[in-house]
């Protein structure tokens, strides 16, 4: 397999893990780049459901390098139930490598996050899953934050501490009016996280890249989040922290632009998106009630119902450029098998001037104006989840298909008709 990123198209929750899972069986590194438990990755293997937040979701595979990378932020208590549930699976973690450059959320991140989205209100509202991860990777930029390698350093992480945590204390408490932490308290949970990450701790990770680039090994990065939640390139505020668009793979992983040759967009045949921003598309009727309950849209994370809406191929052709995408894995078509009517969105429109946009504007605060403009297509009103080819796709499934390829300027190379690994069409 050519080294290949995959990454969500959209905002988020695309099927990104099953794609990965069906991909890292020919790689030999799969690698998490950035992002951190705030994505909820969903794996079905045999009708039995993984589900992964820091992992990468190779890991069902024996015999592969799993890393989380340096561009990943680190929750250890997360970190811990999900090996632990893993190892009950006698899922072997024996290739699980941890960057020490990555970095660690600490419980005031939580308690920051947490904090500013339970009083936030109105616009300030970014619906965050609440796992500190801005608030980590705001420390990271600033210069504050703790990296892997620090739990394993007690002198200098005491002298970081000596710095930082005067300025977290007065932040937690003038602030936001939150409880300050003592040295002591923090430098027992670190000794605590450390022992969590030890045994795959990867202090030789060079040394394995540059094996793995000498040796034409396959490497597979492993996107979170989606484009649209990009922190440069996505509905800003409304976003994360960190850059699911494909050029983090290589800030986020250690490995440069030219090792790349495939990156793969993975988009449902429609839209979700969890939390706050503009959504074009979204559906607030029966329809977008009935994706819901049939795509089964609640959080991986965090349970909550997930706003559904039609196809958008602004956002598709938006996230192709920003990506550079080579192909797209299309996921969730058989969501639609019971459809009369499917429609995609082609462009937006300005209700106040009649202005159409056939490019994504990036200034959310024009999103109240604009309303899509939709073609519509016909259903296939046809069972499509035990299909294997594509010619045995209905016409109006691969019409549809066709469509979008056309609207997006890039190949559906692969199309995903059900959770399970083998419900998928390659082509
Ligand atoms: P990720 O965050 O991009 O990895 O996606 P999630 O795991 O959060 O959400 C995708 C959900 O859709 C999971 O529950 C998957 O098992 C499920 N899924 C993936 N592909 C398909 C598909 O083609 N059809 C259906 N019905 N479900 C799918
Ligand atoms: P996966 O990898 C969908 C959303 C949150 C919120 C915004 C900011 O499973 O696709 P954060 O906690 O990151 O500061 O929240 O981003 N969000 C996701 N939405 N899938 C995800 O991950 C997400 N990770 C974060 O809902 O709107
Ligand atoms: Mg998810």
């Amino acid at each position: 397999m050519e080294n290949t990123v995959v990454i969500g198209a959209q905002w988020g929750d695309e099927g990104k893990a099953k794609i990965t899972d069906l991909l890292a069986q020919n790689a030999d590194i799969i690698i998490r780049y950035q992002g951190g438990c705030n994505a909820g990755h969903t794996v079905v293997v045999d009708e039995k459901t993984f589900k992964f937040h820091l992992i990468p979701s190779g890991i069902l595979y024996k015999n592969k390098l799993c890393f989380i990378g340096a561009g990943t932020v680190i929750y250890p208590d997360v970190l811990e139930q999900e090996i632990e549930s893993l190892k009950k699976d006698n899922i072997d973690l024996s290739g699980l490598k941890i960057s020490p450059l990555a970095s660690i959320t600490m419980p005031y991140h939580i308690d920051i996050d947490g904090y500013s989205e339970d009083t936030a209100k109105g616009a300030e509202k970014i619906g965050t899953t609440k796992k500190g991860i801005g608030p980590t990777y705001t420390d990271k930029i600033s210069r504050h934050g703790i990296k892997v390698q620090d739990l394993f350093d007690e002198e200098g992480l005491s002298k970081k501490l000596d710095l930082i945590l005067p300025l977290k204390n007065k932040e937690l408490t003038h602030v936001y009016g939150l409880k300050p932490y003592t040295k002591e308290e923090i430098t027992s949970l670190c000794q605590k996280y450390a022992k969590i990450i030890k045994p795959y701790l990867c202090n030789d990770w060079q040394k394995i890249f540059h094996e793995a680039l000498e040796q034409n090994k396959s490497i597979l990065f492993e996107g979170a989040q989606g484009v649209m939640l990009d922190v440069d390139w996505g509905t800003y505020p409304y976003v994360t922290s960190s850059n699911p668009v494909a050029g983090g793979a290589c800030t986020g992983s250690g490995f440069g632009p030219s090792v790349i040759k495939e990156i793969i967009g993975v988009s449902k045949a429609y839209i979700t998106r969890v939390g706050e921003g503009p959504f074009a598309t979204e559906l607030k009727d029966e329809t977008g009630e009935k994706i819901r309950n049939i795509g089964h849209e609640f959080g991986t994370t965090t349970g909550r119902p997930r706003r559904t809406g039609w196809f958008d191929a602004v956002v598709a052709k938006y996230g192709a450029l920003v990506s550079g995408l080579t192909s797209m894995a299309l996921t969730k078509l058989d969501v639609f098998d019971t459809f009369d009517k499917i429609k995609v969105c082609t462009a937006y429109k300005d209700k106040r001037t009649g202005e159409i946009f056939d490019y994504y504007p990036t200034n959310v605060n024009i999103h109240e104006f604009l309303e899509p403009v939709y073609e519509t297509h016909d259903g296939w009103k046809q069972d499509i989840t035990k299909i294997k080819t594509y010619d045995e796709l209905p016409e109006n499934a691969k019409k549809y298909i066709a469509r979008l390829e056309q609207l997006m300027g890039v190949k559906i190379s692969v199309i995903s008709v059900g959770p399970d690994r083998d419900q998928t069409i390659f082509r």
